[in-house]
């Protein structure tokens, strides 16, 4: 049975074929490749708010590329609404038929003419290119009339139709709301493209724009070089920077800088950015080479599903249905979590997490008091939050086997010499909550370990030590200096441990000198120092390296970032 992305694809070929090449240029008839809306979709992810429901609309839906990606990365439940615009009932009527049981409305209707209504949150289009020569002068004036009174943007005769769609989707965006736009670079540099970026400088928050190199060309029958340009839905900071990259993917740019937008004010020509400078996320290991970084789980109700031992007994619960869970990090006075013999932490506060998949039928025959525990929850209505209404059974929890090192990660930056991110090395089998975030080492690293019992240990010291800015550097900040590290965000943090945790194919062991010695690896001469990157991980030992250590040749590098 294929899948519905497999059916998608099928259609959109079908679709395609029985339509003349020139049929499809009249209306900018180019789809999404699967890879690149996955891509798209999955940076859109790290842009959003953890957690909060999604409005997701497409401008130009097609067969709907970005909503399978975004089914792809994200739970159904939150997407809270899915809109699409097409104009083409040669498309629209078969993509409504596939996506009709999905939750995504697609409306017949040419998006310029509609009136906005409605607040999206995500609004991810790769609107038709459909050159200035191919818009009637009646057109062009109804365009640029609607444009100026969406988006303040007063639009040449010569922009193309994707500026116009580009500025008629203001009106639909939530403050706030993220935009990740796919279209031609060519605004960048031309004049008509001036009051696009003046739009994205002055009425938006710029975050980033990826630039495709030509010579890889996103869309096999369309040659176009094309950029996703990324902002939020707010007026831009003071001393705004923002991220230019250039090649390889989305995700894994070739060349990457971060550019103030006073700069950009002044550039006549955006597709300078960013020079020639590499990106060390290209050519350089990040911890997420090393492990798997997910959040804590949700439990959906902390103060029902958690429960001290004397509250278990007193509600006379089986044991076996609970795991053991660290507590809120302000409950542990080191950052090393000791195990009993049985595994559980030995901590003052020691809690436990109600974990059964079992069905409320069984749980009758299984244990009474366990069943009545359960009626007691839908007594107060437990079952009714949103994540418990989602879950089946609704007491489910999250798979989050026990890591070995976790990291906690929302922290204040403002309290003086306390830490605002602790990494805390847990040898218990105890599992944590969205409070934290659970490390897990991914193989290559699991092996290092097997063969060197002291690694983990010494990383942990590693990551404790780095300086705080380091790590607030990486996460967004909120209001109030409340910093909060995303699990990508840490991942990607390369500030962190950007060449530090290369693992070198050599044998030999390692001595791990600390922060103050600029923490070379004994032995090995610096491959950045000797001219080269550190290249991208390969097996063997596991040597780390601080930030310190970056000589001014690379202090440029991580600056990059
Ligand atoms: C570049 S394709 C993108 C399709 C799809 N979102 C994807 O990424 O694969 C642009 C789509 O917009 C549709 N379209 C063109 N003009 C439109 C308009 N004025 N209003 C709504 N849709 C339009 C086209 O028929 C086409 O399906």
């Amino acid at each position: 049975m294929a899948t519905l992305e497999e059916q998608r694809l099928a259609l959109q070929a079908a679709l395609d074929e029985q339509k003349t090449r020139a049929e499809r240029n009249r209306l900018g008839q180019f789809a999404t490749p699967t890879a690149l809306a996955v891509d798209i979709l999955s940076y859109a992810d790290e842009l959003l708010l953890k957690d909060a429901p999604v409005q997701f609309l497409d401008p130009a839906i097609g067969t709907g590329a970005f909503y399978a990606a975004l089914l792809s990365v994200l739970p159904a439940q939150r997407i809270s609404e899915a809109v699409g615009f097409e104009i083409d009932s040669h498309y629209r009527q078969p993509a409504s038929e596939l996506w009709k049981d999905s939750g995504l409305t697609i409306k017949l209707a040419d998006f310029t003419r509609e009136l906005p209504s409605g607040q999206f949150n995500l609004v991810i289009c790769n609107p038709p290119y459909v050159r200035h020569h191919h818009l009637s002068d009646v057109d062009k004036a109804r365009l640029q009339e609607r444009t100026y009174h969406a988006s303040g943007m007063r639009l040449s005769g010569l922009a193309g139709l994707y500026c116009h769609f580009l500025g008629l989707a203001h009106a639909w965006m939530a403050d706030n709301a993220i935009g990740g736009w796919l279209i031609p670079s060519e605004f960048m540099d031309v004049n008509y493209g001036k009051e696009v970026k003046q739009y994205l400088l002055n009425r938006v928050t710029l975050l980033h724009i990826h630039r495709f190199d030509p010579n890889d060309v996103q869309f096999a029958d369309a040659l176009v070089s094309s950029a996703v340009v990324w902002f939020r839905n707010a007026p831009p900071p003071h001393h705004h920077v923002v991220r230019f990259s250039y090649g390889g993917t989305l995700t894994r740019p070739r060349l990457v800088d971060e550019i103030p937008s006073r700069n950009l004010a002044h550039a006549a020509k955006w597709t300078h950015f960013p020079g020639a400078k590499v990106s060390a996320e290209a050519t350089v290991a990040t911890l997420s080479d090393f492990f798997q970084i997910k959040r804590g789980l949700v439990t959906g109700n902390n103060g029902y599903f958690i429960l001290d031992q004397a509250a278990i007994a007193a509600h006379r619960l089986p044991m076996e249905v609970f795991r053991p869970v660290l507590p809120s990090p302000r409950y542990l006075e080191t950052n090393e979590v000791r195990a009993d013999e049985h595994g559980l932490p030995v901590l003052n506060r020691q809690l436990f997490l109600l974990d059964t998949a079992l069905p409320e039928e069984e749980i009758k025959d299984y244990s009474r008091a366990l069943y009545e525990y359960l009626q007691f929850g839908i007594s107060q209505k437990v079952h009714e939050g949103f994540l418990c209404r989602h879950r089946n059974p609704w007491y489910l929890q999250e798979t989050r086997p026990p890591a070995p090192l976790v990291c906690t990660y929302l922290g204040r930056g403002d309290t003086g010499s306390s830490r605002p991110f602790r990494f805390i090395l847990n040898h218990s089998v105890a599992t944590v909550t969205n409070v934290y975030l659970a490390m897990y080492p991914l193989p290559v690293l699991t092996r290092a370990m097997a063969k060197d019992k002291s690694l983990l240990r010494r990383i942990w010291e590693v990551l404790n030590q780095l300086p705080a800015e380091h790590l607030l550097g990486e996460g967004r900040v909120y209001g109030g200096g409340l910093h909060k590290l995303e699990p990508r965000e840490l991942a990607r943090a390369r500030r962190f441990l950007i060449r530090e945790l290369a693992l070198r194919v050599d044998d030999r062991p390692f001595a791990l000198t600390g922060r103050a010695g600029g923490g070379r690896l004994a032995g090995i001469p610096d491959q950045a120092e000797a001219g080269g990157q550190v290249s991208r991980v390969a097996e063997g030992d596991v040597g780390v390296v601080l930030d310190e250590a970056v000589g001014p040749g690379q202090a440029d590098q991580s600056r990059q970032q």
